[in-house]
């Protein structure tokens, strides 16, 4: 079910466009065209996005905030505006190589608060928990489920929320799931087992590439019922190549559940703009932004063995101003 955006968080996105549309008109200011071609490929293609951005924001009334103060105001207000502004503050460095982003991103270990608290993206942790929750209950045999590109683990605790609730009514859920927990870096993987220490029965940490046919990275393919995949399929090259990838995984009738932008979010794009696994897609129509729309999500999801988008809960009920969706699509 899609859910309505409170003023507030209405509010809280104003801000955050006001504050990326100041930032990319100061980059244009201070950051010349012959400069840009000296940057590294990917702030080349992130000044590109830029210089889009102020093309688009020539029609719009930007008001007149003052940078400083607007950082400090939403640095007050949570996640979003705090990684917001920790890198627009610095975005001049960043661009000429003098600041590292991830080293920013990670500082205080803000990036693990911020993928799972972000105003985008924690509106569909619930919507993947009910599906889970759907899957465990309907499920004719044990579930096999596998995660992509799981990472830090922020959509993995609410697949477990849902297992979790299930095992507290059957007693033990160990002849109902498993659960492969899966990521292109293993480091991961430490962190992941000591969070989810209680399910470790039912769970298997295995490194998977989304480049590369798992079938050559000693999977068994075409016998998982359930492929979660949130935010890490955009960070591929080709999105066909990756569809075909997890298409392999599953047996006919199995499904794929994954939480991806469907529309820009200015704040997104402006925070992982700035790392060089933002600017991957080789596509024509990747090349401004690595996220799809829903059409186009359609689109490669049939032409890779599934059967379109059956299912897409946006992550507000409005057309314009939703940015994630979950997405859910069957193995034919
Ligand atoms: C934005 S994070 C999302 C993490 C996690 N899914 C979550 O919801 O918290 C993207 C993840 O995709 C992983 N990733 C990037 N490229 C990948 C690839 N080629 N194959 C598999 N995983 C990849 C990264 O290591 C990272 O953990």
């Amino acid at each position: 079910m899609s859910r309505t955006a409170s003023d507030v968080e209405l509010g809280l996105r104003q801000q955050l466009n006001t504050l990326v549309r100041l930032y990319v008109g100061q980059i244009v200011k201070s950051v010349t065209e012959t400069e840009a071609r000296t940057l590294e490929p990917h702030f080349q293609r992130f000044y590109r996005w830029v210089q889009q951005k102020v093309r688009e924001s020539q029609s719009e009334e930007i008001p007149h905030e003052d940078i400083t103060s607007l950082e400090a105001d939403l640095s007050s207000t949570g996640v979003d505006g705090l990684m917001l502004s920790r890198i627009g503050h610095d975005i001049l460095p960043i661009m000429r190589g003098q600041k590292q982003p991830l080293q920013l991103l990670l500082k205080d270990k803000l990036l693990f608060d911020y993928y799972p608290n972000n105003i985008h993206t924690s509106p569909c942790f619930p919507q993947v928990e009910i599906y889970v929750r759907h899957s465990l209950e309907t499920a004719k045999q044990k579930l096999n489920i596998l995660e992509l590109g799981a990472g830090t683990g922020g959509t993995t605790r609410a697949a477990f929320r849902a297992i979790g609730e299930y095992a507290k009514q059957r007693g033990s859920v160990a002849d109902r799931v498993h659960y492969t927990y899966t990521d292109i870096s293993a480091g991961f993987f430490k962190e992941a087992k000591a969070r989810f220490k209680d399910f470790a029965s039912v769970m298997t940490f295995q490194k998977l590439d989304l480049e590369a046919l798992p079938s050559t990275q000693n999977f068994d393919v075409g016998t998982y019922d359930l492929i979660i995949a949130s935010q890490c399929l955009h960070a591929t090259k080709n999105m066909t190549r990756t569809m075909a990838h997890a298409r392999e995984l599953l047996r006919p009738g199995g499904k794929v559940v994954m939480v991806e932008g469907t529309r820009e979010a200015l704040d997104i794009s402006f925070i992982f703009g700035t790392l060089p696994g933002w600017w991957l897609g080789e596509e024509e129509t990747r090349q401004l932004t690595p996220c799809l729309d829903v059409p186009q999500w359609d689109e490669v999801l049939r032409a890779t063995g599934f059967n379109g988008t059956e299912l897409v809960v946006p992550n507000c009920d409005s057309e314009e101003l939703h940015t994630l969706s979950v997405i859910v699509s069957t193995a034919v």
